[in-house]
């Protein structure tokens, strides 16, 4: 059975290239077939290993225009156990191209589901920083979505888009879509970044990974080398952190299916958690002593 989860916040550079990098790594290391689905226009996960964007003749573009497959378009990295999907600029026109044809956010769906049960353990997929078609494809076959975040100010004030996003999702194209929060990016000597680490641990503990991704130099090195920082660097603090989320991950999968065997009908894959209704109570807020995050958890 394949987990798919896919990688998404609206707000640029807060690590979701980087996390899917890295954690794919971790997966790979820890035994797991993973494939890397870049589906951002400016192809840095494409980049981060090593591929140039422009000498590519087939990328994710051919299956989201349902004239290829991921398996088809996919090939191995230097790393045992990861497979990238690659995208390039063509990413750009068909994110246009795709509004005006019906169906066109379960394509990436389709697909996954024809090769659900073989090949990989994992599919990760990179969403470019905007809610285009490309993005919905994601949210629409994920059965899990990581929000990296960081701890600034204007960072997790945009969490409402992405909340916002999910509802949508749930509501028209994927009801069984379940998140998670992970915190990038943290700088623990930053005043700013403790006391809203404290806030979002208050706010978010059911759908916050415990796992959090401090700042390291290692991690900007890391794709200039076309490796994950587990590779690239495997005795760091950040190699050690991305290897706890790949664990923490791999525990909210569920402990009765075995990766890799095929699910019985009517069976869903899950995730231990519920599903955190639309409809739950929200807490209140502003905190005191706190920065109002004007956030509302689903
Ligand atoms: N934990 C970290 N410590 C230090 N630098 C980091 C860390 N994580 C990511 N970075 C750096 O931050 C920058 C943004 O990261 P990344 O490209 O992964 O973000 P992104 O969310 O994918 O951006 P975009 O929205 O443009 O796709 C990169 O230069 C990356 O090397
Ligand atoms: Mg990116």
């Amino acid at each position: 059975m394949t987990a798919v989860i896919a990688v998404a916040n609206n707000k640029g550079g807060v690590a979701k290239t980087t996390t899917c990098l890295s954690l794919g790594g971790s997966l790979a290391e820890q035994g797991r077939s993973v494939l890397l689905v870049d589906l951002d226009p400016q192809a840095h996960l494409t980049l981060s290993l090593g591929v140039k964007p422009e000498t590519l003749r087939h990328t994710v573009a051919e299956v989201l225009l349902g004239q290829s497959s991921l398996v088809a378009v996919s090939r191995e990295t230097a790393v045992d156990g990861l497979d990238l999907a690659p995208a390039n600029r063509e990413l750009v026109v068909l994110d246009k191209v795709l509004y005006g044809r019906q169906g066109y956010e379960h394509r990436l769906k389709r697909d996954l589901d024809e090769m659900r049960y073989q090949l990989y353990d994992i599919v990760l997929m990179d969403c470019p920083p905007a809610f285009g078609t490309l993005t919905l494809n994601a949210l629409t076959a994920a059965d899990l979505l990581i929000i990296p975040i960081q701890c600034e100010y204007y960072a997790v004030r945009s969490l409402q888009q992405m909340f916002d996003m999910v509802s949508l999702v749930r509501r028209k194209t994927n009801p069984r879509l379940s998140y998670r929060l992970l915190v990038t990016m943290l700088d623990v000597r930053n005043k700013i970044h403790r006391l809203l680490l404290r806030q979002i641990r208050d706010r978010f503990p059911e759908v916050l990974f415990q796992t959090i991704i401090q700042v390291d130099t290692r991690l900007r090195e890391s794709p200039a080398f076309a490796l994950p920082v587990t590779r690239y660097a495997p005795r760091t603090r950040a190699a050690r952190q991305y290897r706890a989320l790949a664990q923490e991950l791999i525990s909210y999968l569920s402990p009765v299916i075995e990766f890799t065997t095929p699910l019985a009908e009517g069976e869903t894959l899950f995730i231990k958690e519920p599903v955190v209704s639309v409809s739950a109570p929200q807490p209140p807020y502003p905190r005191h002593g706190g920065v109002e995050m004007g956030v509302r958890q689903l």
